[in-house]
């Protein structure tokens, strides 16, 4: 069973994704109503701790936290005792004297929602560490496929871009290959990680290789902050061999759908064009993550609720 916090993929088991997955298509439905609200989880407080530059994740959590009727606190270290130089995990103890029921973490460090959740009461939920995890991503990423696809067992799906610093990438290997996915990463080496086939995905330098036959491929952003060196020759390169376009495309299965966690380099690791079209799905997976986030919250923040008050689909309030 789902265990206190939410710190990554590789904790979970299928059962934990699909029930997560499950619970996010009744929220999908809330957020169809005219009122796009339900009392579920009036009289909780959910702390989004967000130490790390952050749009689609913070502001969905925030959405997702509000639709389900908590009070939402968005705490900005810019503007808090860190600059005074207080310890994060001191933060983290005086936010949990506040009796939070979750605290969301994003942090450029991997590692740190773990820490966090060693000292505090509250579940945490890792709104992405580093390059280590970016769970909540590979989830909504998996409840886009499943809707698309209406499956995601037996499909073939192509991680192309910097799947070395990507928490993303991590997480959605995970997902993909417990939901029962074949995955294949196509990158420039340096930017495969050294014995990533133990995850039982393959690595291909060769994207019309890595794209062959799949039917979902996800563009990933060079993670230029995390870098600390070069990995590409030059950006132009880069794009010409990995970029993906309509061209590139034509490798793919013909319902190939393209998908990307955002921000998007325009140009770089995808043409402007399927940005903006289909069979990129990227909107989709934004509009997404409100419900799978409101899934999450639901199941992580709601645990001490009295029985039967519980009933997400049931009570708009
Ligand atoms: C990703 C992240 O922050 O890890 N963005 C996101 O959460 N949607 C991907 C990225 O920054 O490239």
């Amino acid at each position: 069973m789902i265990g206190r916090d939410l710190l990554g993929i590789e904790d979970l088991d299928r059962e934990d994704i699909v029930r997560i997955l499950d619970t996010a298509e009744h929220m999908v439905e809330i957020g169809e109503r005219e009122v796009k609200k339900v009392p579920t989880l009036r009289g909780r407080t959910v702390v989004n701790l967000f130490f790390e530059a952050s749009t689609r994740t913070r502001a969905s959590f925030e959405i997702a936290g509000k639709r389900l009727s908590a009070d939402v606190i968005n705490f900005t270290p810019s503007a808090s005792s860190l600059k005074k130089s207080e310890s994060i995990l001191d933060t983290a103890r005086t936010l949990d004297a506040m009796d939070p029921d979750a605290v969301v973490v994003r942090h450029s460090v991997a590692g740190v929602p773990r820490r966090i959740a060693d000292v505090l009461g509250a579940p945490v939920i890792n709104a992405g560490d580093g390059a280590h995890e970016h769970p909540t991503q590979a989830l909504l990423d998996a409840l886009t496929v499943r809707q698309q696809k209406g499956r995601v067992e037996g499909l073939t799906v192509t991680i192309i871009g910097d799947i070395l610093h990507s928490r993303v990438a991590r997480s959605n290997i995970y997902a993909f290959r417990k939901l029962g996915a074949e995955v294949r990463l196509a990158a420039p080496p340096p930017m495969i990680p050294a014995g990533v086939e133990c995850l039982g995905v393959k690595a291909y330098t060769s994207l019309r290789e890595a794209l062959d036959g799949a039917d979902v491929v996800m563009a990933l952003r060079i993670q230029n902050e995390r870098l600390g060196g070069a990995y590409v020759p030059s950006i132009r390169e880069y794009s010409a061999t990995f970029g993906l376009d309509r061209a590139k495309l034509d490798f793919a299965k013909d319902d190939v759908i393209v998908m990307h966690p955002g921000p998007v380099n325009r140009g770089v690791e995808l043409s402007h064009d399927l940005a903006d079209h289909r069979p990129s799905v990227i909107l989709d997976q934004v509009r997404n993550g409100v419900a799978l986030r409101m899934a999450v919250l639901y199941l992580f923040a709601g645990r001490a609720t009295t029985p039967g008050s519980r009933e997400v689909a049931g009570g708009a309030g």
